[in-house]
């Protein structure tokens, strides 16, 4: 669909006007304005509050978008997604390291040829921008034009987008492979070209211990010196097969995220993928290192790997992004996976209100990333990414919407309930980019 510039938008805004340390304090930052505008200039937010106080300020030919049966929120930010997996969601039978072997190490081998990388990611971002994701840390193959795909998509629509290209030189198939030679200067390759050109970011993108080499997570280390502000991007103790293997590989290292530390790779814009099954240390030492966690609910369950722990995550105060995980990760609706997360707290019999979801998938996931200062709610000067959703999209959901007393309780249903379905329209940098048909 073509993009179109507007002066701003009218509707219900949900948002979270500061950040928040304590689960006690969401009351106080969820921000609810029921008939508001949000003003836009080049692809940042320049006023926002009520309609009513706002509405003067408008130029007579201004073009607004008026959703007034809607509820507008901040743009989706999903921590961990894989760029090269969208074609083998839901594959039959395997947990991780079979599942890797059988269906994702196949996909992936077909990504070095540079027209099927630009057709996917083509697709890629389009299901991304369909489900309200406006902004994803993104793992792409160990061929750079995969990466190079990627960001010429993400840039063509001015997307804030992270992401890498995969570095792994063993345990995978040979023409999956790189050597720390190639992983440098492939990274590099791409960290001149991409990084901080428009939105796009790089991160270093060791795919998991088992299939680095020492020196070629010395490699990742390096980088991570070379570029301050480059982020890093890997998984962490998803599977207990896992763990196993990599404290048989690296028998020095005295735990799984110790093998990341020991190389330089933690840090505040490290990401570390599912962190199921972590040993008190390791959580010590994402504390200390102020790492952060990709909670994949939807991956965590098809994949058996487990029931991920959010709220050891906040006694010991490690940020958590949510994330799709696709193509472990069933769906790329950061609100399906939302409603999944809230399932795995049922199981553990913690709690999991849609106002700490919704921080979760808005400005929490962009502290999660390091974003927050630029984008993640409605605060002017912020990038103008948000999405708006429709309590209305089935008969079902019509329904349910109806007897919502509470705009929570409304909101609580649309993430249990919600899909690509509930999102209607897509706005990205201040452009309308996906409008459902
Ligand atoms: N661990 C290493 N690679 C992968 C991957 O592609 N998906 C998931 N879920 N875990 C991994
Ligand atoms: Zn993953």
């Amino acid at each position: 669909m073509r993009n179109s510039a507007i002066d701003g938008v009218r509707g219900r805004f949900l948002d979270f006007s500061e950040s928040v340390e304590k689960r006690s304090d969401f009351d106080g930052a969820v921000r609810y304005v029921e008939d508001g505008l949000l003003l836009l200039k080049e692809g940042h937010i320049v006023w926002f509050g009520d309609w009513s106080e706002g509405r003067d300020q408008l130029l007579e030919d201004a073009h607004i978008h008026e959703y007034p049966d809607q509820l507008i929120v901040p743009g989706f930010i999903d921590c961990h997604i894989h760029f090269p997996q969208a074609e083998i969601i839901a594959a039959y039978g395997e947990q991780l390291l079979e599942w890797l072997n059988n269906y994702a190490f196949p996909a992936e081998k077909q990504y070095g040829d540079i027209a099927y990388s630009r057709e996917m990611a083509e697709f890629f971002v389009a299901e991304l921008l369909r489900n309200g994701t406006t902004t994803a840390a993104v793992f792409c193959t160990v061929h750079h034009q995969s990466a190079e795909a990627l960001f010429a998509a993400a840039q063509r629509r001015n997307m804030r987008i992270i992401a890498g290209k995969v570095l792994m030189d063993r345990n995978a198939p040979p023409d999956l492979l790189d050597t720390p030679e190639i992983a440098y200067d492939d990274s590099r390759m791409l960290i001149e070209k991409y990084h901080n050109q428009g939105r796009l970011l790089y991160a270093v993108t060791p795919r998991f211990a088992p299939t680095s080499t020492p020196d070629q997570l010395a490699v990742a280390g390096q980088l991570m010196r070379e570029y301050p502000d480059l982020y890093m991007q890997t998984h962490l103790s998803e599977n207990k097969e896992e763990i196993q293997w990599v404290q048989e590989l690296f028998p020095d290292r005295k735990s799984y995220l110790d093998v990341y530390e020991y190389f330089g790779l933690t840090g505040p814009r490290s990401i570390f993928g599912h962190c199921i099954h972590l040993e008190d240390g390791e959580w010590k030492g994402l504390y200390d290192t102020d790492s952060v966690i990709a909670f994949c609910p939807t991956s965590n369950l098809f994949l058996g790997s487990g029931l991920f722990d959010l709220e050891r995550a906040r006694k010991e105060n490690v940020r958590v992004g949510v994330a799709t995980d696709v193509g472990g990760g069933t769906s790329f609706s950061i609100l399906t996976s939302l409603s999944e997360a809230y399932k795995i707290m049922q199981l553990q019999k913690q709690k999991f209100s849609a106002i700490e979801a919704l921080y979760m998938a808005t400005l929490g996931g962009a502290e999660a990333l390091s974003l927050d200062h630029l984008l993640g709610n409605f605060e002017v000067g912020k990038e103008a990414d948000f999405v708006v959703l429709d309590p209305a999209a089935t008969v079902l959901q019509a329904k349910r919407s109806e007897k919502s007393e509470t705009i929570v309780d409304l909101l609580f249903a649309l993430m249990i309930m919600g899909d690509d379905r509930t999102v209607s329209h897509t706005y990205v940098d201040g452009r309308l980019v996906h409008k459902r048909e």
